[in-house]
């Protein structure tokens, strides 16, 4: 039982490197073409076309571009798919980091009324064998950081697509963006977590298996709450000073949201747009990409900065929401004369 456990371990350490190097090369592919075609050159210009057309939605995609494309209101399945899926991973890296991942000298574990079953404490030990380091037992706390902070954002994301934002029934958005947004609400969260999200998996359906053996049912459980959050609690000054700057991105988001939402009173006056005012508005074009990408700037810094697939999903944010800004900053100023001059795309004082 415990060799075909550990044998259990071993391929699923080396299926998350396997996972990490596919979200790798993902985010590399779409990066890459993005960067290729912003550069100024005229050859480029049927990439550029293509990845435009690809990516323009509401406002900047013309009516006989329609073939081929979803309602934009369809951007509610990515944030219900974003806010299910992380909500998953937060919850199976957490339960395993309590488990096994004890920060400091005090034990972590659940006081659960199973919790001294042998079976349990037995799993819990086979687990903790494998992250022995006081650095590893960190870094899953860090993931556990960071889900917590893209559960914050997907779920306020769920409700402005609900009740902030009028999407008009004519605004459509093109299969392959559908897609696309599809992908990166699952690829992301993945991202956070990567090193140890198929052994957490892995983890809580062992302990699930003993604990139905055990109780036949399901058990009652006791949770010890401060248990799992005090090693939040200990976590370093880079979690913090991440967390500060993806509360200020997530902050500026909602405003730049909320005036975006205010502009049409209602979906009949959804055809109608206006130069919006306020906030980051006054200073960049699109100042709710901006701040999407001050956030994950944020989750870059919360997690120290060290894994590369983390610094790749930032360069996608970059990449992706800068190409749109561009375009959206060119219609701006082919649709008011009197647009303010000053207004930068996406980065202030600089593009
Ligand atoms: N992480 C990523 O890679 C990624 C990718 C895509 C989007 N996002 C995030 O998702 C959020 C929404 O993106 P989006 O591209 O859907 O935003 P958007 O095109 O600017 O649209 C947001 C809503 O505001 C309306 N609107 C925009 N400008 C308006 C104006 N001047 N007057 C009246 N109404 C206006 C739009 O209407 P129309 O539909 O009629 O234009 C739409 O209903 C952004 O904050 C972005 O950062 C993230």
């Amino acid at each position: 039982m415990d060799i075909t456990r550990l044998a259990r371990g071993l391929s699923v350490e080396s299926m998350e490197i396997g996972l990490n190097w596919s979200l790798r090369v993902a985010w590399i592919a779409g990066i890459f073409p993005l960067l290729v075609a912003s550069l100024p050159s005229s050859r480029l210009n049927p990439l550029y076309e293509l990845l435009l057309g690809f990516s323009k939605r509401g406002k900047i995609m013309q009516s006989s571009s329609y073939k081929l494309s979803v309602p934009q209101r369809f951007f509610l399945h990515f944030y219900l798919l974003g806010v299910a899926w992380t909500t998953v991973l937060l919850l199976t890296t957490w339960y395993y980091a309590s488990q096994v991942a004890p920060l400091g000298s005090e034990s972590l574990s659940l006081s659960t009324a199973a919790g001294h079953l042998t079976g349990l404490s037995h799993i819990s030990s086979l687990y903790k064998s494998r992250i022995h380091t006081a650095d590893k037992r960190y870094k899953v706390w860090v993931s556990v950081f960071l889900l917590l902070l893209m559960e914050m954002q997907v779920l306020r994301r769920l409700y402005e697509t609900l009740y902030v934002f009028k999407y008009s029934n004519s605004a459509r958005m093109h299969i392959f963006g559908y897609l696309m947004g599809i992908f990166y609400y699952t690829a992301a969260p993945l991202s956070l977590c990567t090193s140890f999200v198929l052994v957490a998996l892995n983890f809580t359906l062992d302990k699930l298996a003993v604990l139905k053996l055990a109780y036949q049912g399901v058990p009652s459980m006791e949770f010890d709450w401060w248990g799992y959050l005090r090693p939040l609690a200990n976590l370093g000054w880079h979690q913090w000073a991440g967390a500060a700057l993806f509360a200020w991105g997530w902050v500026h988001q909602w405003r730049c949201h909320a005036i975006l939402g205010s502009l049409r009173k209602c979906r009949e006056q959804s055809d109608e747009y206006v130069i919006p005012r306020g906030d980051w508005f006054e200073i960049v074009s699109s100042p709710h990409y901006l701040a999407e990408i001050v956030v994950y700037l944020g989750l870059l810094v919360a997690s120290g900065g060290t894994d590369f697939t983390i610094w790749l999903l930032l360069g996608f944010v970059v990449a992706n929401l800068a190409f749109a800004a561009a375009e959206t900053h060119r219609w701006y100023l082919h649709k008011f004369e009197d647009y303010p001059s000053n207004r930068r795309v996406i980065f202030p004082f600089v593009y």
